[in-house]
């Protein structure tokens, strides 16, 4: 599968930041790994910006290698939305060379990962982005606004009922909050007291307080049991942690989210990104290197937007 062999200029190998030592100070270390050609259905991409999302910190922290769900014998790809250019189209893949792409690396247990100068993947699970979307504000749409969507087709429409968005100044619940209008629900954002203006400008009610009683509860904010227990007898809790589902109580229904890569999906995000109906928000842009740094920010917890790392 190398394409070391390939009569072109390309490199032979490009760094990636991954994880090698899962719960360590030091867990992540740049590594210059071998360029492989994409197979059938495959593009491969130049990475311009690759997001920082909370998963990586849990990645990181060896969450999912304890949980055994991450079992890579050597080390753990990192980071899973990214904009680009498509460096290379596999046979059967219609994406010339320079097409502005982004997208989404699905699942935990790879090794490999956006954080890194290059990556192939799915063309399946790319979308090109339109003209007018810098690829760094692209970057930061494909897992949170793919995810959000998701979520809003578990809801379904909403029928004037009630709906909880906790987290919804973050940014999967920052796209809820929209989506879920559309749907028809009367939407209540649960998020800190200075995120006041965001969540009502979205056009939703807003709440600092965890008050119960509401009809469905979408846990955007991964408030878990928490956020179980401000469902109303018999209602709903749709939650984001695929691999920690909270228990059921009072006849409330648990579901919960697991984002599935889908390129016309994000075709979708992106396009109505461009035209200004859903936003686009970086925190910051830091060159690859300081992935730490990056981090250590998240961690803090308070960032809105996303820090975006450059290759
Ligand atoms: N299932 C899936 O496929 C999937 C996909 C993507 C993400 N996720 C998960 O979804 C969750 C949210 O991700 P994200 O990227 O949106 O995170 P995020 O941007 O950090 O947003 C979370 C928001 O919740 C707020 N929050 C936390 N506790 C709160 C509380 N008690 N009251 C009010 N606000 C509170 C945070 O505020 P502060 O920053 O001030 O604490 C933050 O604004 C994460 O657990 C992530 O792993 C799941």
């Amino acid at each position: 599968m190398s394409s070391t062999t390939s009569t072109s200029t390309k490199p032979a190998t490009f760094r990636a930041a991954v994880v090698t030592q899962p719960g360590a100070t030091d867990a992540i270390s740049v590594l210059d790994l071998p360029v492989v050609a994409p197979e059938p259905g495959q593009v491969r991409v130049a990475v311009a910006a690759a997001t920082v999302n909370p998963v990586d910190l849990a990645v990181r922290a060896g969450v999912f290698h304890q949980a055994g769900v991450v079992h890579q014998p050597e080390h753990t790809g990192l980071g899973w939305d990214f904009a680009g250019t498509v460096l290379e189209a596999g046979p059967g893949v219609d994406l010339a060379p320079g097409t502005r792409v982004a997208g989404l690396v699905g699942g935990l247990d790879r090794d490999f990962g956006t954080y890194a100068e290059q990556l192939v993947l799915p063309a399946s699970d790319v979308a090109v982005v339109p003209d007018g979307l810098d690829l760094t504000e692209a970057a930061t749409v494909p897992l949170n606004a793919l995810t959000a969507l998701q979520l809003v087709e578990i809801l379904g429409d909403g029928d004037g009922r009630s709906l909880l968005v906790t987290g919804a100044a973050g940014a999967v619940g920052g796209y809820v909050v929209p989506l879920a209008l559309e749907r028809g629900w009367r939407v209540t954002g649960l998020a800190r007291a200075a995120d006041e203006e965001f969540v009502r400008g979205l056009g939703a009610d807003f709440t600092v307080e965890q008050t119960s009683g509401w009809d469905v509860v979408a846990d955007a904010g991964a408030l878990q049991e928490q956020a179980v227990a401000l469902v109303r007898d018999g209602g709903r809790f749709v939650g984001v942690q695929p691999s920690f589902l909270p228990a059921a109580e009072r006849g409330v229904s648990i579901e919960v989210v697991s984002i599935m890569p889908d390129g016309a999906a994000i075709a979708g995000l992106l396009e109505r990104t461009a035209r200004g109906e859903l936003s686009a928000r970086v925190a910051e842009v830091l060159p690859l290197d300081r992935f730490d740094d990056a981090h250590a920010a998240v961690a803090k917890g308070g960032v809105r937007g996303r820090y975006v790392l450059v290759p």
